[in-house]
């Protein structure tokens, strides 16, 4: 089969190390990709929302199946313009993706389909959400949230209702989000603790992945400003087996018969952004791809082939496949340390040579010089003129490594952390350190 892959990140890295371990594939691209992503596949240097680029070229070389990575493409209508044209793929049309392209949309929908989440209001006109702020939120926290897509920027989670009407202003009245900002959700504020649980789905049938937690702030303690993800780890002792039946029966299952109601074609990953509490669940997020780090952690885990699961779903037939797929996870535990450059999610400089990779650039199944059970996943990385690899993000490398216990996995990837080199490389030193405290 011939395969594209849409995205150039560290999830993106992920998909394409673990397809090019299937039997089935003969031919893999990806558009953009990035410097380790160019040992697996042929980097097409096309964006992920140059949608007409991506479909010629995807009907050119006759692509089997294109698996979209990033949201704006799927927000884009990437899925709805390639099924048009009578090309599969894996990832949800424009109305799917909505869950996560508009909150406001999203909370409707969880509202409607019956779903547990926050309290919330919605307001498009600064002076109604300030004084909806003034009647509920004095000296109570509150989460302020912008409802389009904002790079994860557009969420503040303030402690009282001054830090939330200075949010307000930046996104109703100085416009930092531009049309993003156009409505805003002010929400009710949680407490417990997140976790990621993923599942795959044409709409009908599910598939639920082990659960994950990612470490989003940049700092230690999970300090600082949020980032795309410092850090993963899989699977969350949090997540028992009768909570996980509770998350299927309370999130998954209503969201399907949710779809069915609305009509709406889903086939891809749905991701649930949980708050747990005292045994409560919340969803606080709908994202509509897999996650970015938590990928890095997952799919290692994945003992069986990722080809056919990820075909069955963008055919739709996922149920009468899954006799034959034959889902199998290792008994084991995944942790991914991303490698930042310093200043990220500020300003951050690039460029910098990267040292001490080949022990982990993962060729197809782990191979030549990889240690068993250790992936490095590239995310910001390309070649400069020369030929060398350096960094080129703000995330830059993820090294993962799994074993049977997750402290085991820690050690091992923090240890191959340690032998790489670059100029102002920042790392989390306590990933996992909720799971390790359990
Ligand atoms: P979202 O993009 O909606 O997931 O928000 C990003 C982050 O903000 C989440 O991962 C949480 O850490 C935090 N957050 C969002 N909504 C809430 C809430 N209602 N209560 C507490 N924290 C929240
Ligand atoms: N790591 C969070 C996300 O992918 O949205």
């Amino acid at each position: 089969m011939r395969v594209l892959i849409v995205g150039g990140g560290g999830r993106e890295h992920t998909l394409a190390w673990k397809l090019a371990q299937s039997p089935f594939l003969s031919r893999l691209y990806c558009a953009p990709g990035n410097a380790g992503i160019a040992a697996l596949a042929e980097c097409i240097d096309l964006s992920p929302v140059d949608i007409d680029g991506l479909c010629q070229f995807a009907l050119k070389e006759k692509i089997d199946l294109t698996v979209v990575g990033p949201e704006a493409p799927l927000a884009a209508g990437l899925a709805d313009r390639f099924r048009g044209a009578g090309l599969k793929v894996f990832g949800p049309g424009r109305s799917g993706a909505r869950l996560e392209s508009s909150k406001v949309w999203a909370k409707d929908r969880m509202r409607r389909w019956g779903i547990p989440t926050a309290d919330f209001a919605v307001f498009s006109e600064y002076g109604a959400a300030a004084r909806h702020l003034e009647q509920h939120y004095v000296n109570k926290p509150v989460v302020v949230k912008a409802d389009g897509l904002a790079a994860g920027k557009g969420v503040v989670v303030a402690p009282e209702s001054a830090a939330a009407e200075k949010a307000l202003r930046q996104i109703m009245i100085e416009k930092a989000f531009g049309a993003a900002g156009e409505q805003v959700l002010l929400e009710e504020c949680l407490f417990g603790e997140e976790l990621s649980v993923l599942a795959i789905t044409d709409g009908r049938e599910l598939v639920m992945l082990p659960s994950a937690q990612d470490h989003k702030a940049i700092g230690e303690g999970d300090r600082g400003p949020n980032t795309g993800g410092m850090g993963a780890y899989a699977p969350a002792p949090l997540l028992t087996a009768e909570l996980a039946r509770k998350v299927e029966r309370a999130v998954f299952r209503p969201f399907l018969a949710g779809l069915r109601a609305e009509g709406i074609d889903y086939r891809g990953v749905i991701y649930a952004g949980l708050m747990i509490s005292d045994r409560e669940i919340d969803l606080l997020e709908f994202n509509v791809r897999f996650g970015d780090p938590e990928t890095q952690a997952l799919l290692p885990l994945l003992r069986s082939d990722l080809l056919p699961l990820l075909l069955a779903t963008a055919e739709g037939r996922l149920e009468q496949a899954l006799s034959s797929l034959d889902i199998q996870w290792r008994e084991a535990s995944a942790a991914c340390v991303v490698l930042a450059s310093d200043g990220y999610p500020g300003p951050y400089k690039s460029g910098k040579v990267i040292h001490g990779l080949v022990q982990g650039d993962p060729p197809a199944a782990g191979g030549t010089g990889a240690e068993e059970g250790l992936a490095l996943f590239h995310a910001g990385t390309a070649f400069d003129r020369s030929g060398r690899i350096v960094t080129a993000g703000g995330r830059v490398l993820g090294v993962t490594a799994w074993a049977q216990e997750l402290p085991e996995a820690l050690q091992k990837a923090y240890r191959a952390v340690e032998q790489i080199k670059f100029e102002g490389c920042y790392y989390r030193r306590d990933i996992g350190h909720r799971a390790l405290k359990r």
